[in-house]
């Protein structure tokens, strides 16, 4: 591992991600060794003028609950705490910047040994319009200088743009400050526990590479469901909506790992080729494949235009031409104010030919792979009733992982994703390239919203969302829904 100093900057330090997300993750990794004392120092800038320890105090409570927590948590968090300072500046004052890098120097020049090098991570916890000028302050007056080697990496949170234009724009923005192997565009979903399983379980299974195809699964849906509406942040969600906040990142990452061909190697750039390919793929989205919705009373936010038709909920099914998918449709839906809060992607299979037992009324074969909550895969498949009677029923194959790696810590995405950024491994980071593709698929569709040409079907809080989005997935997908089976997750 790399020696010398580490400093990472939070720019945005007092805003909502920054505490929610980003130092919560630096105080675990700190907590578990990966940011050595005598290595890090951690800035928060941000415009607020406060001193060290009102951010400090600000933080507190983001990163340990006071009443349920141990003295020895107590004085883990104000060490970690030490390790903070604040700077206070605009994002487009040189001057301030220049402050900013006095600040890192020194604290470079107190901890570098002779052969350390000096790294330098800036997390931009900010909107994206500001991207652009924060990137030019970094490189004109914040770059690492150390002739003992180093870096200087900047990591970035979607919204990418609002379409393929405006995504383009900003990438080649940011692309003229920047070489991509400094670029970390995150999408925290890529660092949750099961999507980073997906490709060992892909490839490193026998069991499923046979059947990982056309000749096999009927088709696969990619789910995010919230039981939550957009409280609070009406106004940001209402200038993006479902797609872009959920189903063109997460949703669609998911996707290309499910459905890519098999990488050349392990090597970040081989992963990410492939991902691009897949993406290349999918034909451009016909409108009778997707299905929008708006909850009752999204609109009573005081933040959202009265007559916003926003989707707050989606289902599009997208349609791969290659030699695998062909006629398989991946069904990609999201929605807020729904009736549960779970992620996960399900394959189903397709019927049994020649099938003896009259066991289609039973449903079909199905892996299900469950993101959140409590991480499982679980495989749906018809067995003998137990018992004496010749007759099958739906039963399964479940890995439950707090039941079968009890007492293993699940590491939060950021956490992970972040200790990525350090090591410099980009495998879980999305390419420009790949960005590009993305933004390729859903623009055509994004534009017809906007301009109110697709129109958003309301649907009450609570439920499934509109029911057109059902028929959908039984008329357009194929999908063949499971009567009475329900997956009980097994209980310690
Ligand atoms: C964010 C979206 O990227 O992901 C939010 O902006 C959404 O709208 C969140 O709630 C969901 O993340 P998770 O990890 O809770 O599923």
């Amino acid at each position: 591992p790399e020696t010398g100093s580490l400093s990472i900057i939070v720019l945005g330090a007092s805003g909502d991600l920054a505490k929610k997300k980003t130092f919560p993750a630096l105080f675990n990794l700190y907590r578990q060794g990966f940011l050595p004392a005598d290595e890090i120092c951690i800035f928060g800038y941000a415009r607020t003028k406060i001193s060290d320890d009102e951010l400090r105090n600000r933080l507190h409570g983001f990163l340990v609950k006071e009443k349920d927590a141990s003295p020895e948590q107590l004085q883990d968090v104000s060490k970690f705490l030490h390790l903070i300072k604040y700077v206070s500046g605009s994002y487009d004052s040189e001057n301030d910047f220049h402050l900013l890098d006095k600040k890192i120097s020194e604290h470079e020049s107190s901890t570098n040994s002779a052969e350390g090098s000096s790294r330098r991570l800036f997390y931009l916890a900010l909107p994206p319009s500001i991207y652009p000028s924060v990137c030019k302050m970094i490189k004109t007056c914040c770059m690492n200088k150390s002739d003992l080697g180093g870096w200087t990496r900047v990591v970035v949170e979607k919204p990418f743009g609002k379409d393929l234009e405006s995504a383009e724009q900003l990438s080649t923005q940011i692309g003229e400050l920047f070489e991509e192997p400094q670029i970390y565009r995150i999408d925290h979903y890529l660092g949750k526990e099961l999507v980073q399983n997906m490709l060992v379980l892909r490839f490193a299974n026998r069991l499923f590479l046979p059947l990982w195809n056309r000749d096999n699964i009927a088709n696969v849906q990619i789910v995010s469901k919230e039981d939550f509406g957009t409280e609070g942040r009406g106004g940001y969600f209402d200038q993006y909506g479902i797609i872009r906040d959920i189903i063109q990142n997460h949703l669609l990452q998911i996707f290309c790992l499910v459905a890519m061909e098999k990488p050349v190697s392990l090597n970040p750039e081989h992963i990410r080729d492939e991902k691009v390919k897949v993406l290349q793929s999918v034909l451009p989205l016909k409108d009778d494949d997707v299905v929008l919705g708006q909850y009752e009373g999204y609109r009573d936010d005081s933040t959202v235009p009265d007559h916003s038709n926003t989707p707050t909920f989606a289902t599009v099914i997208l349609r791969v031409h290659n030699e695998r998918w062909e006629g398989v449709p991946f069904i990609l839906k999201a929605g807020k104010a729904l009736n549960s809060r779970k992620a996960d992607i399900r394959v189903q299979f397709k019927d049994v030919p020649g099938d003896i037992f009259k066991c289609k009324k039973q449903g079909r074969n199905e892996f299900v792979i469950r993101l959140q909550p409590s991480e499982a895969m679980y495989m749906k498949l018809t067995v003998k009733q137990p018992g004496l009677e010749m007759s099958t029923v739906q039963s399964e194959l479940d890995l439950s992982y707090r039941q079968r790696y009890q007492g293993v810590t699940i590491p939060e995405a950021y956490e992970r994703l972040i200790l990525d950024t350090i090591k410099g491994d980009q495998q879980h980071f999305v390419r420009r390239d790949e960005l590009k593709a993305s933004w390729e698929i859903f623009t055509p569709l994004l534009h017809s919203i906007d301009k109110g040409e697709f129109k958003s079907i309301p649907y009450q809080p609570g439920t499934r969302g509109p029911a057109e989005a059902d028929e959908l997935l039984l008329e357009k997908a194929g999908y063949v829904q499971t009567h009475g089976y329900i997956w009980i997750p097994p209980t310690l």
